[in-house]
């Protein structure tokens, strides 16, 4: 079946006016790779939020020297100039800020639910739909400017033999999808998200999505592999990895897997989006503003909120409908902990740490979920934080 709009410059240009990604545009019914033409016009000084599109690539590059496939009429290949106020140590804010973009306009297209392999894969179905892959020139300690690179295999997935399961969004869809819809929506999504690029907010998103949180995975790098638990994401884009020692460790760099084993812990607490009879119908990822009628009586173990103001808006709060609680202790401050004290934590939670969930009915008849994360990271603020994770609709039998 042919695609609702044509992918033509003509539709593009019109699609992302008014967006402060996308312009200029320039547009290629075939090249080497987006990602070498974007970095030329990055070096003879084209803008932040100029665009390079192609229809096929014939030279795409991944991550590793890896290659990349975009045939003709099947795919996506974008690559965005971008001259981020950041330090170079900060760069993995920008693979994560592709990401975790490309996953909500996934989202919104196919209305799914993308998960991110850390560092630079959007997965669907446990299956590899998108790739990230941002080049940076820097001047002396000064980022000059980034080329986020974004190919997501939209109406056919890879040829041949591949490193790691693939799909496309077709496939994961059961149709085919308007690739100017969808290119409109990315950078509709960067456009929001590197607002954030500076803050906490993008990384708390990005990390809600980690797949194989709590699981056991071994981590290739250049300096050998490495196994643990993958417990999380930081600010930065490292992987938090916990090793057996009980040592916490940042992973810069390297291809995770997912390992097998009768060890692994269980996964994080949140409830299966099936389990009660609700599914996912959009991931938010964003800190609310929370009410309470009456006062908490403790302020790290608040319980459910009465009403929440999320962009502006307010939701009056009728019923909750579950609460569960995730207490392991995440990211940096696990290994300071005594074994002993770590096994209650677990169980009972610890002061200061941990997320109490919450999934509720608003005034309105939405079904929301939204937590309370007790020790925001990063930051030195005493009280904790809340985030709307998604909202939700009653499955049907
Ligand atoms: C990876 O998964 O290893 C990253 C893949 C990145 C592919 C995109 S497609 C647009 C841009 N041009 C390229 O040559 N690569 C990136």
């Amino acid at each position: 079946m042919p695609e609702s709009s044509e992918f033509t410059l003509a539709n593009l240009e019109r699609t992302l006016a008014g967006l402060r990604f996308g312009r200029p545009l320039r547009f290629f019914e075939s090249i080497g790779s987006t990602n070498d033409e974007a970095r030329r016009m990055a070096e003879g000084g084209a803008p932040e939020g100029a665009l390079v599109v192609a229809d096929e690539q014939v030279t795409g590059r991944g991550r590793a020297g890896r290659s990349w496939q975009t045939p003709r009429g099947a795919a996506l290949a974008a690559s965005f100039i971008l001259r981020p106020d950041l330090a170079p140590a900060q760069l993995g804010r920008i693979t994560m800020l592709g990401g975790l973009a490309a996953a909500e306009a996934i989202d919104k297209i196919i209305g799914g639910r993308a998960s991110l392999k850390w560092p630079n894969d959007v997965l669907l179905d446990h299956k590899k739909v998108c790739g990230v892959l941002a080049e940076s020139a820097l001047i002396g300690e000064r980022i000059a400017f980034v080329v986020l690179g974004i190919g997501i295999n939209v109406n056919a997935g890879p040829a041949g033999e591949v490193q790691f399961p693939a799909t496309s969004l077709a496939e994961a869809s059961g149709g085919p999808v308007d690739r100017v819809a969808l290119l409109a929506s990315l950078a509709r999504r960067l456009t929001l998200r590197y607002e954030e690029i500076g803050g906490e907010s993008l990384h708390e998103a990005w990390a809600a999505r980690l797949a194989y949180q709590g699981k056991r995975v071994t981590v290739n790098t250049s300096a050998g592999v490495t196994e643990g638990v993958a417990e999380d994401v930081d600010a930065d884009g490292a992987l938090i990895l916990r090793l057996d020692s009980g040592e916490s460790r940042r992973v810069l760099a390297g291809d995770v897997r997912l390992r097998p084993s009768s060890l692994s812990p269980s996964p994080p607490a949140p409830l299966p989006g099936g389990e009660g009879g609700y599914r996912p119908i959009r991931f938010i990822g964003e800190a609310i503003e929370v009410e309470f009628d009456r006062p908490p009586l403790l302020e790290k173990k608040p319980g459910c909120p009465n009403r929440f103001t999320w962009r502006g808006a307010s939701y009056q709060i009728v019923e909750k409908l579950s609460e569960w609680h995730e207490y392991g202790r995440r990211g940096r401050m696990a290994h300071n902990m005594q074994p002993e004290h770590a096994a209650v934590a677990e169980v009972r939670g610890s002061w200061g740490v941990g997320r109490d969930y919450f999934r509720v009915r608003s005034e309105g008849g939405q079904i929301f979920e939204l937590y309370y994360d007790r020790a925001p990271k990063g930051s030195d603020r005493r009280k904790g934080e809340w985030f709307l994770v998604s909202e939700l609709a009653q499955a049907s039998h």
